[in-house]
């Protein structure tokens, strides 16, 4: 009886802490096969509503200045490859340790989607 009821407790303290890891450190593949998402300009429009990065960013002329307005980030000289930019969506604190920007625990496709559409803003910018 003890025996099994030791198991049993051993078993929800692990089940507890898997749920308390997805939770406040979801692993990448866990975020790319939940939040799979186009990663078209209008997907990454949605997003940015939807993580409500407009609370603090001004974003295409529109939005909060709590932040760095984002306008031109994509043709931020020293990464065109968006390298540090991926960096910056996927964990903030990882390139800037004291950020107030939250970890949104974006997932790949959704960071693809947000950069497609910040691309789209910055070209319209400039003109044709
Ligand atoms: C709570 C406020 C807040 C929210 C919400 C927020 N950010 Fe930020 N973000 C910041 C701050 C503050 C910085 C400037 C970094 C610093 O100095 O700490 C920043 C920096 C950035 C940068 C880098 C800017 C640069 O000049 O290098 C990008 C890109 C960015 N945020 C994108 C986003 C996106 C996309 C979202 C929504 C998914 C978002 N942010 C939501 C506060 C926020």
């Amino acid at each position: 009886m003890t025996g099994w009821r030791l198991i049993l407790s051993a078993l929800v303290i692990i089940v507890l802490i898997l749920v308390l890891w997805f939770i406040m450190a979801p692993p990448r593949w866990w975020l790319n096969l939940t939040k799979k998402v186009p990663t078209t300009p209008e997907m990454g429009e949605k997003l940015i509503r939807k993580y409500r990065c407009r609370s603090c960013h001004r974003i295409g002329g529109v939005g909060a200045i709590q932040a760095p307005d984002l306008s031109g980030i994509t043709k931020k000289a020293g990464d065109p490859a968006h390298v540090t930019l991926r960096l910056w969506l996927r964990n903030p604190k990882s390139i800037k340790p004291g950020t107030p920007m939250p970890n949104f625990h974006l997932s790949d496709y959704e960071i693809e989607a947000i950069i497609k559409y910040l691309e789209y803003l910055d070209k319209k910018e400039v003109g044709p």
